[in-house]
């Protein structure tokens, strides 16, 4: 039996895979993987790992002497991989979609939450306070939402806000011609949108998508949503956008720093990390733990595909989801000649 190690595991991602990974040899491990911790998967053929695990060149290095040779993300997105250290040493696999719907939808409950101060007017009714001061909203029908990347979860997303008859402008290097949305440059999106909402990559070009130049550009008082990645956002410049008066609202699923402090409970701690700690005591900040991803559905079709991603990789077969270290798209027949001939690219 193939002895597969998974890290940063928590009970509800077990149920799926103890279901899926009956013909493998797992072993659960809570901590992160990093150059720290990739010793604790020596003598196993392969690792599952997730967004906050560290895939540096030296944890791949590590992971490589130990003897692992597959890499499986159990994630969309493949930022945290160092590609050049994993070429020709260990293949990796993602799952490129799982529940798009997820995602869409928990971006727009966060931005009903955030708009009608859910959050705020839960903990009040809790402690029988019923007042309505300070619960302002405003109307979604009519409003401009900005979208920026419309792939899988993105033109969901825009299918969402359409039934609230809200006015879309979208922003994508590869528009989807079949969508029917209307195709803007980002600085339209700046400076017409109500609400900005990110569905694109974290790449070198979209690193600090949103930064003090950006939110410059912004209407005053827009809403950002970001569930796509932290990093995508400088988050000094929200923190003061925010303070400003500037941006009106801000909910994030994702933060820069999130590796340190998401999935685990620092509730009797000190949070070392000030912006975050000022971001989650703003009242109109939702910060929301890097679970736009966590339903039934998503959990089993990672568990599902990420056992299928293994199984083909361990028989020698074509892998249906090996992200191409030439294009780094993992989409067959995008750009990659190899992938589009069901080659794999080492
Ligand atoms: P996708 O690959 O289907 O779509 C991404 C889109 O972004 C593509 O159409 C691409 O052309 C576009 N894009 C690339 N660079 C861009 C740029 N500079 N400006 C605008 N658009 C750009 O990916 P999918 O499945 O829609 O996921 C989007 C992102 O959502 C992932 O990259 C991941 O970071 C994030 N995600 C977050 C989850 C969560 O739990 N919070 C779960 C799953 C994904």
């Amino acid at each position: 039996m193939r002895k597969i190690a998974f890290f940063d595991t928590k009970p509800y991602d077990r149920t799926f895979f103890d279901i899926y990974g009956k013909n493998y040899e797992i072993k659960y491990f809570e901590n992160k993987l990093n150059a720290d911790t990739a010793t604790l998967a020596a003598g196993f053929d392969g690792v599952v790992a997730f967004v906050n695990d560290d895939l540096s060149g030296e944890t791949i290095n590590k992971l490589y002497e130990g003897g692992v040779r597959v890499l499986a993300l159990r994630s969309a997105g493949f930022n945290n991989v160092d590609f050049r250290a994993a070429f020709e040493k260990i293949t990796v696999v993602r799952v490129p979609a799982y529940s798009p719907h997820a995602v869409a939808e928990h971006a727009m409950a966060l931005l009903l939450a955030l708009n009608r101060k859910i959050h705020k007017a839960y903990n009040r009714t809790r402690e029988f306070d019923f007042r309505l001061s300070g619960l302002t909203g405003f109307d979604l029908y009519g409003k401009t939402i900005g979208i920026i990347g419309t792939g899988k979860i993105g033109r969901i997303f825009a299918d969402i806000c359409k039934g609230f008859s809200m006015k879309i402008l979208a922003s994508d290097p590869y528009p989807a011609k079949d969508s029917g949305l209307e195709y803007v440059s980002v600085d339209r999106i700046l400076a017409e949108s109500d609400i900005i909402s990110l569905h694109c990559p974290l790449t070198e070009d979209t690193y600090h998508l949103i930064d003090s130049a950006a939110v410059f550009a912004m209407k005053s008082g827009v809403y950002i949503i970001n569930t796509s990645r932290g990093q995508l956002i400088d988050s000094a410049a929200l923190l003061s956008a925010l303070k400003s008066g500037k941006i009106g609202g801000a909910a994030l699923d994702v933060y820069e720093e999130e590796a340190e402090f998401f999935f685990e409970d620092f509730s009797q701690s000190i949070v070392k990390d000030d912006v975050l700690s000022l971001l989650v005591s703003m009242p109109n900040v939702i910060v929301t733990s890097h679970q736009a991803f966590l339903t039934r559905e998503a959990l089993d079709s990672i568990a599902s595909t990420t056992i299928k991603n293994l199984d083909e990789f361990f028989s020698g077969d074509k892998l249906t989801n090996e992200i191409c270290y030439q294009c780094k798209t993992g989409d067959v027949g995008t750009k990659c000649e190899k992938r589009a001939a069901g080659e794999r690219c080492f």
